[in-house]
């Protein structure tokens, strides 16, 4: 397994990152996940622009630009001779003396690992997944900020050990106000009466790569989306539930805490059509020509 530190591609074993390093000690950092078809990166463009978004929000000044994290990235997955897998790049506030200032880490540490995707099973798409509402709440936007995609995820691993206490895939949060939020790595997604829910920005969530695809699909099929404040009690009365995410993709939920659903017909036509969008994604970049991709040749 090779990964790339810091400017170099290196077998994973000599990449060490130091105990001083600030993203060890404080979770002052930010990464993406990307999802790899084919050799290809899914919306690539799209969470490098994220990244960027995040370290802006945390005043980190990531120390190249798109094009060489792109290079990066492909070189990682080349060197492991990759097609179908998870990238992960994390950019932390790098090494520095014992103390939160980040003036004390002049160089920020850039990490690009991957590793071969697994899937989900078949079983879980076919008859849905189990997820509670936690009685973690998300973190209030005014304090962090869950656009900001951070290494600090303690807020989503209690909700996570909640969900596992209670033998469920995922925790849905709802905001300090009661209003449903996300899960610990997904976006949620409910329908009734033939339109489709999801929670605002504005209600303190990561604004997911896969939800704004997944919104976007739903418009051009004509379904109506109504992005706004919803209870945990509107999604209960749900008629079909379902989590969105770069691994994931569309994922239909069978229960939340005790409310079970069997319709999964948005989240099956919405999954066919992502997958769709997709291949078509994938066959463009191959076909652009010189291209990040080419780089295999
Ligand atoms: N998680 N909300 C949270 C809190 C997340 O961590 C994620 C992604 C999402 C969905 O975002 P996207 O559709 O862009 O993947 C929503 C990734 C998969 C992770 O943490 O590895």
């Amino acid at each position: 397994m090779h990964v790339y530190l810091n400017g170099r591609v290196v077998p994973a074993k000599e990449a060490s990152v130091s105990v001083y390093d600030h993203g060890f000690l404080y979770g002052d950092g930010i990464y993406e996940t990307m999802r790899v078809y084919d050799g290809v990166v899914f919306k690539l463009d799209e969470h490098l622009r994220r990244l960027y978004r995040s370290a802006s929000l945390i005043g980190l000044t990531v120390p190249c630009d798109a094009d060489r994290l792109k290079i990066a990235i492909y070189e990682t997955l080349i060197a492991n001779a990759f097609r179908n897998a998870y990238v992960r790049m994390t950019v932390s506030r790098g090494r520095g003396a014992i103390g939160l200032d980040p003036d004390f880490c002049p160089e920020p540490t850039v990490v690009v690992m991957c590793q071969e995707l697994k899937e989900y099973p078949a079983e879980y798409y076919k008859n849905g997944i189990r997820v509670i509402i936690a009685e973690t709440k998300r973190n209030l936007r005014e304090a962090i900020d869950p656009r900001i995609k951070s290494l600090n995820f303690l807020n989503n691993i209690l909700a996570k050990i909640e969900a596992k206490k209670k033998e469920a895939h995922e925790a849905i949060m709802l905001n300090v106000n009661k209003k449903l939020a996300e899960g610990t790595i997904s976006n949620i997604f409910f329908c009734k009466d033939g339109i489709l829910f999801t929670p605002s920005v504005a209600c303190g969530i990561l604004d997911g790569i896969t939800r704004g695809l997944v919104i976007e699909l739903a418009k051009r099929e004509g379904i109506q989306v109504k992005e706004g404040r919803f209870t945990k009690e509107d999604l209960y009365s749900g008629e079909e539930v379902f989590v969105t995410n770069t691994t994931m993709e569309v994922m239909p939920v069978s229960a939340v805490d005790s409310i079970t659903y069997s319709v999964r017909q948005f989240a099956r036509l919405l999954r066919k059509l992502y997958r769709r969008e997709v291949d078509a994604y994938i066959s463009n970049i191959k076909a652009e020509g010189p291209s990040l991709w080419g780089l295999e040749e």
